[in-house]
């Protein structure tokens, strides 16, 4: 496609001299894992976070599940979350022997609507999943109240929202634990796998610190059966070099959505993504929401522009869960989501003059 949906060569250009020379340290240091740049690394994302505590792991599916396996959510137990995101968010549910509930969404923010997580309360609910999807926060502060009051733990997916905030304060602060995903396409990034759990509770990363590692806690003491999910010295050299750059990444993803939105908000038949009061957006996605979805797609595909569709079946109705019960139209908003969703071209190199044009083509499929 001429213009990709994201461009990571070109992100990779743009830090390739600091890059290599950490990774180059790195190699000639015979130090490769669970070294001074892993703990480096925490340290630095707990500043810039505000957590006290932050734990590297392999990526965002096992920060998920060890978070849920560290906030102690056991076999039987029931966690609430949404219908309309990754796979991995529910299959980490799964992998601690727990039950997803499914709660609809909001049509506008595309996430856990907060008046459908009490229909899904029952004396089994133990904790509550919100996703921060493409970049917006779930609303937190409401989630948080609902679980304090119903005595539920929150475990927050940030896979999408590294920077993401919510007044003053980021997204993996609010929960029991936060989780992160540095898959490639994400607003952080590394060159490779690599994940992250933010939380405020020592008990939750001490036990952290031991899943992560075949349940050590000292060596060759194995307390817990673990797992092998450690962060690679590499992995977080690079990433130490990319956090530096966070804020320019989203501000610069900011303006481009804004740029978007100046032009596609004016579109009767296009739906732009919402920033509400006092919640700041770091578009890891710019998804728009049309009926005439498939037009566009086509049209900007004509065009060279590629674009993507997050998520074109609610996991209710996916067949790996089709065990859970859930029928079409138990979930009607995903469900109509995953019909119009549409996500455009966002990333920090993609130029305004890029923008404009994506813009236009979409503009052409309603003058015709
Ligand atoms: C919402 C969400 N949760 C979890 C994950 C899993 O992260 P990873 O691919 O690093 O395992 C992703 C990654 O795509 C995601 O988008």
């Amino acid at each position: 496609m001429r213009i990709p949906l994201v461009d990571l060569k070109t992100n990779y250009l743009s830090v390739q001299d600091e890059v290599e020379e950490k990774v180059g340290a790195i190699l000639t240091s015979g130090s490769y894992i669970l070294g001074e740049n892993v703990e480096a690394f925490e340290q630095e994302v707990s500043q810039y976070i505000g957590a006290r505590h932050s734990v590297a792991v392999n990526s965002g599916t096992d920060a998920l599940h060890l978070a849920l396996l560290s906030a102690g959510i056991k076999p039987g137990d029931e966690v609430i979350t949404t219908p309309f995101t990754f796979a991995a968010t529910v299959e980490a549910i799964v992998y601690v022997g727990a039950v997803p509930v499914f709660a609809d969404v909001e049509k506008e923010t595309f996430n856990l609507d907060v008046s459908r997580i009490s229909d899904s309360l029952t004396e089994k609910t133990c904790a509550i999943l919100p996703v921060h999807l493409f970049g917006h926060p779930a609303r937190i502060d409401e989630i948080m109240d609902f679980a304090i009051i119903n005595n539920l733990k929150v475990i927050e997916d940030c896979a999408q929202s590294f920077g993401a905030h919510f007044r003053s304060k980021y997204t993996g602060t609010f929960g029991d634990a936060g989780c992160f995903s540095f898959f490639p396409t994400k607003n952080l990034g590394c060159f490779g796998d690599g994940g992250l759990v933010t939380t405020n509770s020592y008990k939750i990363a001490e036990a952290l610190r031991m899943y992560r590692n075949h349940g050590i806690s000292k060596p060759y003491c194995h307390d817990v059966i673990g797992y092998n999910s450690r962060l690679d010295e590499i992995q977080a050299g690079i990433l130490r070099v990319k956090l530096k750059m966070i804020d320019s990444y989203n501000l610069l993803r900011r303006n481009l959505a804004c740029r978007y939105t100046q032009h596609l908000g004016e579109l009767p038949m296009v739906q732009v993504p919402v920033e509400l009061d006092e919640y700041g957006h770091v578009y890891n996605h710019y998804t728009i929401v049309s009926p005439s979805r498939d037009k566009i797609r086509n049209a900007l595909a004509s065009a060279g522009i590629a674009s993507a569709i997050y998520y074109p079946l609610p996991l209710h109705l996916q067949k790996t869960f089709s065990y859970l019960g859930y029928r079409e139209g138990d979930l009607p908003r995903a469900e109509n989501l995953a019909k119009s969703v549409l996500s455009l071209p966002i990333y920090p190199e993609l130029g305004i003059d890029k923008v404009d044009e994506i813009c236009a083509t979409i503009m052409a499929c309603f003058c015709k």
